[in-house]
């Protein structure tokens, strides 16, 4: 199931590569305020649901553009391109995120890089691989020299009081924040220990489903803001290393709303 990930994530990350120099033609389509879509999204993701399909016809299916399909209880949760608004500019940071769930349990994770060629994968129990090579959080335990990575709550006005004092309260405390643009990518960073440490509010399955997978496997902590796991349905997270997820909590926690637990 992991190769089949891996060829669905790298074939639509051809196809998004190619696409690229045609960025200008493209239609862009608002889902919602701040929320674009272009054909490039929807063929990525056809490309991805295809190849699933082909191979496991009985699987269900959870992808951003086209929704639900059911099956049986293998869920395949499908971002084919995070980080649609950077695509659009020119800005070079996004992915396609893969993942499979089975019952409550993401047991397979991709998160696949076209334009630096970097292929981030994971298997509940196999550990994290960043092209082959075998990945781990970072080891920093203060936050004073760590780097955290977020992403602002751009669709949701009613947190952004909320987000800013959390921003507020981190910001010097920390080496510094990074709002890259690409939930998927950010996940996989920390996996990697480029990041130290995230947290973001309203986030989808498909944004962090495969992200979540690498980071735990890469031996980080992933919760929810209520330190609890329902990260997928709430989309808020804090993850990091066992220490550094503790010194984000805590500094978070106070502006912790009542509708963010
Ligand atoms: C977005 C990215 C971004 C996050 C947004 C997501 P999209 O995904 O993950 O980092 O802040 O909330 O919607 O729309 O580009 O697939
Ligand atoms: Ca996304
Ligand atoms: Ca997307």
């Amino acid at each position: 199931m992991l190769n089949i990930a891996v060829r669905a994530a790298r074939s639509a990350g051809d196809l998004i590569l190619r696409s690229s120099d045609k960025i200008d033609h493209l239609t862009i389509d608002n889902k919602s305020k701040n929320d674009f879509v272009t054909e490039v999204d929807r063929m990525a993701e056809q490309e991805i649901i295809n190849i699933i399909k082909n191979a496991y016809p009985e699987h269900s299916i959870l992808a951003e553009e086209s929704g639900e399909q059911k099956g049986n209880d293998f869920t395949w949760i499908i971002d084919p391109l995070d980080g649609t608004t950077n695509y659009i500019h020119g800005y070079p940071q996004y992915a396609v995120s893969i993942a499979l769930k089975n019952k409550q349990k993401i047991e397979v994770g991709v998160v696949y890089d076209p334009l630096r060629d970097e292929l981030f994968t994971a298997e509940k129990g196999g550990g994290a691989m960043l092209n082959n090579r075998r990945i781990r959080v970072s080891k920093q335990i203060n936050l004073s020299t760590a780097l955290i990575g977020t992403g602002f709550p751009f669709k949701f006005p009613q947190h952004l009081d909320a987000y800013l004092d959390m921003f507020k309260a981190l910001t010097p405390k920390t080496a510094g924040i990074r709002r890259g643009g690409s939930a998927a990518l950010d996940l996989a960073y920390l996996s990697a220990g480029r990041l130290d440490g995230f947290w973001e509010i309203g986030l989808k399955p498909w944004d962090i489903a495969a992200g979540v997978l690498l980071v735990q496997e890469a031996g980080g902590v992933v919760t929810d803001f209520s330190f609890n796991s329902h990260y997928l349905k709430s989309g808020n997270i804090i993850t990091g290393n066992l220490k550094m997820h503790q010194a984000l909590y805590q500094t978070i926690e106070p502006y912790v709303s009542e509708q963010l637990k």
